[in-house]
């Protein structure tokens, strides 16, 4: 049975981003929505990040990842950023290395670049603090957000 703060935590909003890493040549993306902006001066972003994740690892041996903001019409990236093949998630997107040699999509809105600078772990998910280093506007059209589907992450998994 849901609890009230489960039902309260289902109204709330987040954009959706892919979340990139790179790893002693290994590169692997998923799909966050824990995510937000911390501090304006240092450009400091935050992504809570649950350890079972493949990524949780790369992040936290290479101190760096990036976010990647989804367009409104790229729902269809949900079920193609999971799964335990790195390969499959890239193949057929156009994509390149970035200052950090996490990947970028090209075909994202826009991407920030980070290094970590610190990480918590207050609960059952990891926060890591990122300063953004390199980061772009690519498109200037709408994020997809949790309103645009069905069910918000709870961070249940
Ligand atoms: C809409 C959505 C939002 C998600 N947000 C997060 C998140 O913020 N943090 C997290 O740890 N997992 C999140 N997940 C789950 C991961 O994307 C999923 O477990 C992924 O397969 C992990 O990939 P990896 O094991 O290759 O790193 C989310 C999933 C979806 C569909």
């Amino acid at each position: 049975m849901e609890r009230d703060w489960e039902r309260a935590l289902g109204k709330f909003s987040y954009g959706i981003y892919v979340l990139t890493t790179s790893h002693q040549g290994e590169i692997n993306g998923m799909i966050a929505s824990w995510v937000s902006q911390v501090s304006y001066d240092p450009p400091l972003v935050m992504v809570a990040v649950h350890p079972n994740r493949y990524s949780h690892g790369m992040v936290d041996k290479s101190g760096k990842f990036a976010l990647n903001v989804v367009a409104k019409e790229q729902g269809h990236w949900l079920g193609r950023f999971k799964g335990p093949d790195p390969a499959a998630k890239f193949q057929g997107l156009k994509w390149k290395k970035g200052a950090t040699g996490c990947p970028i999509l090209e075909e994202s809105l826009a991407y920030v670049e980070c290094q970590v600078v610190d990480s918590y772990r207050p609960g059952n998910h990891t926060l890591f603090v990122g300063r953004i280093i390199a980061a772009q506007l690519l498109e200037d059209n709408i994020p997809l957000t949790t309103l645009d589907y069905e069910g918000t992450y709870l961070g249940k998994r």
